[in-house]
């Protein structure tokens, strides 16, 4: 049975950024539940949080599919591995891709690499699934950083998601945008998904711990 999974995209959020996400990432660390936590960060902190809490999951929010070179700027998939990363978002509604950038990110990474690519609705979760990445995550994106959840406006799209991810691919869906507690990932999981990605629910919280508590609070 796989554990539930809960990922938190740090994004850029101040209370996310620099000190602000060792310390996030040392309260997820310290959370004791049967859950998959992840912590999703900003490529400048990646080292940081390993190092800070090095029992916790971290991923990158994207990367790109470059060689060791001349590629100024650009986030290099094995210094990314060599510092901590065991997976990444792809293609996130905020850092959007061409096709031809998952595809070619994919074969460049090792097999045990998580990817969970990012996608707006279910016809784009099927192409992304053809990539056969660990995740495909829907968040549609007009409910991101909202106040209301994916799961209660919009049920219909988590579970047509994976329904026709299930269809070509043993590819683990995700859902995103708008969860803020435990019924919510109750109700991803219920609709199918293998778990949640969210933000502003953690990062916009008064009390991260108390919310992360909350969201964990009905996985058994
Ligand atoms: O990556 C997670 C995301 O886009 C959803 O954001 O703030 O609605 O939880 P939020």
């Amino acid at each position: 049975m796989n554990k539930p999974i809960v990922v938190v995209n740090f994004k850029t959020y101040e209370s996310a950024q620099g000190i602000s996400a060792e310390n996030l990432a040392k309260i997820m660390s310290g959370i004791h539940t049967s859950a998959r936590l992840v912590a999703a960060v900003s490529s400048f902190d990646l080292s940081s949080v390993v190092k800070a809490a090095p029992e916790l999951e971290v991923w990158c929010q994207h990367l790109d599919p470059i060689a060791y070179g001349s590629n100024t700027g650009f986030l290099h998939p094995f210094t990314a591995i060599e510092r901590g990363a065991r997976g990444t978002l792809i293609n996130h509604a905020e850092h959007k891709v061409d096709k031809g950038h998952v595809s070619k990110l994919m074969e460049m990474l090792p097999d045990e690499f998580v990817v969970c690519a990012c996608a707006a609705d279910i016809s784009e979760a099927k192409i992304l699934c053809s990539f056969n990445p660990s995740f495909v995550a829907v968040e549609p994106p007009e409910l991101i950083g909202g106040d209301v959840s994916v799961t209660n406006v919009d049920p219909s799209i988590v579970s047509g998601t994976v329904e026709a991810v299930k269809k070509i691919s043993k590819v683990g869906v995700l859902c995103g945008a708008g969860i803020k507690n435990g019924e919510d990932v109750i109700k991803a999981i219920e609709l199918g998904a293998r778990g949640v990605l969210l933000a502003s629910g953690v990062t916009k919280s008064d009390n991260p711990e108390a919310t992360l508590m909350d969201l964990i609070s009905l996985i058994e």
